[in-house]
């Protein structure tokens, strides 16, 4: 448990966007932590009521540029950017001695892969700043909580990997094989605020569209690094805002059954509290507006198949509630503090 009395100083860049903003609604209701100072890129300049109306004119908070100042006395660092950003900048404070001290964590995907081959493929780039890689640790809670307590940065996972990963890690305990093949839908939140065509109302309205196929996906990576297996996937844009489902299949040992399974699901997730399994399909509106996972696990004995389905939020534990999950393992306060875990229902 932080020893401190005051509050946790936190610094949040991308407040303007739908990541960054669901990270400042989640950290403004908690205990310890206190949003000191805002930064974001166009919206520099402007409060946060400018670009959140919503919260009202009393909304005042001046929203800065991310210059290197911005780090300055802060306890944590948050960062909502878009890829590419994040690594540049930290590498700049570390450079002037400004990163000592802050711990941070990174909603975006510059330190997601060890290899930076591997994140020059997928990211169409050189890694900005390799000598940060060391410090990193994949901010998957359920999988490397040990490391993430004590990690300076912690890279929260992507949404489509969150999802997948919980799902596949019971199959592959039941004994299953790859590849993992991982079919999943998002809503059109995981795509981010800033206007695109393939995000307009017109086009994603009343229509389901399959994209990043053949392999293309960052996520896919992402997913193999951490499953150690190769990783089919096929994502899904849904007109819906938030959540996010995946269906993950794998084939099955032919003496694997139903019961074992969801055993070894339950026994897998039995001290985690934001975990729950479940014996049907879950649905994506059971976790809007929380950082829970739902899981169900099924077997097809005839054909040797095994499935998860896993429902998260994409901002919630597919972004900013698992970041704060991994704030609190951080900072040694209670896992769920300040999480959601009652959905926004109907
Ligand atoms: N959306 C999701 O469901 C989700 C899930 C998991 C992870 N993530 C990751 O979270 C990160 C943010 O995603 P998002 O969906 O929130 O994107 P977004 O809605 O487009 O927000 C991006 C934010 O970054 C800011 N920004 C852009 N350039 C900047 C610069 N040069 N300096 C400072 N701030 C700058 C933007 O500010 P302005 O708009 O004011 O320029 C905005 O606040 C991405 O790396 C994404 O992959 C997102």
């Amino acid at each position: 448990m932080t020893d401190r009395t005051s509050a946790l100083r936190v610094g949040l860049a991308g407040v303007t966007g739908y990541a960054g903003f669901e990270a400042w609604r989640l950290l403004a209701g908690h205990p310890h932590f206190e949003v000191v100072r805002l930064a974001a890129g166009r919206g520099a300049g402007t409060t946060l009521a400018d670009s959140w109306p919503a919260l009202g004119p009393g909304a005042t908070m001046p929203i800065e540029a991310l210059t290197t100042g911005f780090a300055a006395d802060l306890d944590v660092l948050v960062l909502a950017l878009p890829h590419g950003l994040s690594a540049p900048y930290l590498a700049g404070l570390q450079a002037e001695g400004l990163l000592d001290g802050i711990r941070v964590l990174d909603l975006g995907g510059d330190f997601r892969l060890r290899d930076t081959g591997t994140y020059a493929k997928a990211y169409g780039a050189r890694h900005p700043c390799p000598e940060l890689l060391d410090h990193a640790v994949y901010g998957l809670t359920e999988v490397h909580r040990a490391a993430i307590a004590d990690a300076p940065l912690v890279a929260n996972p992507g949404c489509y990997p969150t999802a997948t990963t919980l799902g596949a890690r019971v199959l592959l305990a039941a004994g299953c094989g790859g590849p993992v093949h991982t079919s999943c839908v998002s809503g059109v939140s995981g795509a981010g605020r800033k206007a695109s065509a393939r995000t307009r109302y017109c086009e994603v309205q009343d229509s389901v569209v399959a994209y990043g196929v053949g392999g293309t996906h960052r996520h896919v990576p992402e997913m193999e690094q951490e499953l150690c297996c190769p990783v089919i996937f096929t994502p899904h844009l849904v007109p819906t805002i938030r959540g996010m489902l995946a269906t993950v299949t794998m084939a099955s040992p032919s003496e694997l059954t139903q019961e074992r399974l969801h055993e070894l699901a339950v026994s897998m997730y039995a001290d985690e509290p934001l975990v729950v399994v479940r014996n049907t399909p879950p649905a994506t509106r059971d976790v809007r507006g929380t950082g829970l996972t739902h899981v169900h696990v099924r077997l097809d004995p005839e054909r040797e198949t095994s499935q998860a389905f896993v429902a998260i939020d994409n901002l919630g534990k597919g972004a900013a509630a698992q970041g704060l999950q991994n704030l609190n393992v951080m900072f040694g306060l209670p896992e769920t503090m300040g999480i959601p875990t009652i959905p926004l229902l109907p």
